[in-house]
């Protein structure tokens, strides 16, 4: 990497913009209650209506929400067992809460085209280890096959947790990516689609869950819950008024974010269009540069959105993406391997239940790499980096 330059496209940027922080300092001056208050349960409104989706509960980062969502499901009892199937090609933490919360987790081979789950493999879990659930995700932004995992899901019948962290503002079959699962996750992380520093959020239509979600984001109290439903537990376990804040009813953690943090998410989903749009018209551009060369994520709806966080894409082997990695860095272009490869040649993974290897996901693993988006990029941005990366190529093959 001696021949890198100083970085001129970052593969993240803030979206936070400087009206942002004005109208921030601005509210700060005005010593407004910090801690998670009005303006997050505003934002769960608003994020709820923006999915079509009945509740959402924000906290402190995707990987929290994802927590939250196998936590939810395991104090909601009733399930048929703990298998759950995960991605071989997610994020550590769409998988990590279901190791830490004593779930048996079966690694899911990697699909060609959208390289989420593959459904021919996943369909062989299903019939092998009738697993209670499945974790899917939206990858990079790039739709699933949501009309055959729901097919899959009435066949088979189990809990879908959907994992868009990386896909806020995507959509696809006429609906916002994160409507689907029976639970979904979304990330807020700084440089995502969009930021409020840190933060996430669950969002579902199920109110036993929506209670579940509230009561294990916050100690496992239940002051969160609507009025009715917490008078109703304080009633079923005779508890006086005096005892009724402090009471906890589930084993919960302290995963909040706060009103400061909800206060930027307020303004940046005013923006989630525009920057969802820009992403996808990038996404295109790339996708028509660099699509014959390459592999590159398919998304089978033709009009899908696809608010991409980054354009991931496959070289031919190792060699190829050294060749390329190395002209990246050379152009001043960040660039770095595809989310984490195949989560199963981690060490947490491998240590625990041996190395898992499947064709696609190792493929991935070896040969994958991101380049940026970012919805600031001109149509320009996109063909200087796509030319880029060509030439490496070009001169890789010859
Ligand atoms: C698919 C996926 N899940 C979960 C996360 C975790 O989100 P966070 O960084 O907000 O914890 C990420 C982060 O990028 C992700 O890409």
């Amino acid at each position: 990497m001696s021949d890198a330059r100083p970085i001129r496209y970052p593969l993240a940027l803030d979206t936070i913009d400087r009206a942002d922080l004005l109208a921030l300092s601005r509210w700060l001056m005005t010593s407004p209650r910090l801690t998670k208050g009005r303006l997050t349960v505003e934002l769960e409104a608003r994020w709820s209506s923006l999915l079509g989706r009945r509740y959402s509960v924000f906290c402190n980062s995707g990987s929290s929400a994802n927590l939250l969502m196998y936590a939810a499901l395991l104090e909601r009892g009733r399930l048929r067992n703990r298998r759950v199937v995960v991605p071989s090609v997610g994020w550590a933490t769409t998988l990590a809460p279901a190791m830490q919360l004593g779930f048996e987790p079966i690694l899911c081979e990697a699909d060609r085209e959208t390289f989420g789950l593959d459904l021919d493999h996943l369909e062989s879990l299903l019939k092998r280890h009738r697993p209670a659930a499945v974790a899917l995700v939206q990858v990079l932004g790039v739709p699933h096959r949501m009309p055959a995992i729901r097919a899959l899901q009435d066949r088979y019948g189990f809990f879908l947790l959907e994992d868009a962290c990386a896909a806020v503002g995507s959509s696809a079959y006429g609906r916002p990516v994160g409507s689907f699962g029976d639970m979904s996750s979304f990330s807020f992380y700084y440089g995502h689609q969009i930021s409020t520093i840190e933060g996430g959020m669950v969002s579902t239509d199920d109110k036993r869950l929506n209670d579940l979600l509230l009561m294990l984001r916050s100690h496992g109290w239940s002051k969160d819950l609507d009025r009715r439903t917490h008078a109703a537990l304080v009633r079923e376990h005779g508890i006086d008024d005096f005892h009724a804040p402090f009471v906890f009813y589930v084993p919960g953690y302290n995963l909040r974010s706060t009103d400061l943090n909800a206060f930027i998410g307020l303004r940046q989903i005013r923006r989630l269009g525009s920057i969802a749009r820009a992403r996808g018209r990038h996404h295109e551009r790339y996708r028509r540069h660099l699509g014959e060369r390459f592999t590159v994520q398919r998304c089978e709806d033709p009009k899908a959105v696809i608010a991409s966080i980054s354009f991931g894409l496959l070289a031919v082997d190792a060699e190829d993406r050294r060749a390329v990695v190395s002209a990246l860095a050379a152009a001043g272009v960040e660039t770095r391997i595809f989310s984490a490869g195949n989560l199963g040649l981690h060490p947490f993974w491998y240590k625990r239940f041996g190395r898992a290897r499947f064709p696609m996901a190792d493929r991935i693993h070896a040969c994958g790499f991101f380049l940026p988006n970012h919805p600031s990029f001109g149509p320009g941005d996109v063909d200087f980096i796509s030319r880029v990366v060509l030439g490496a190529a070009c001169a890789a093959a010859r």
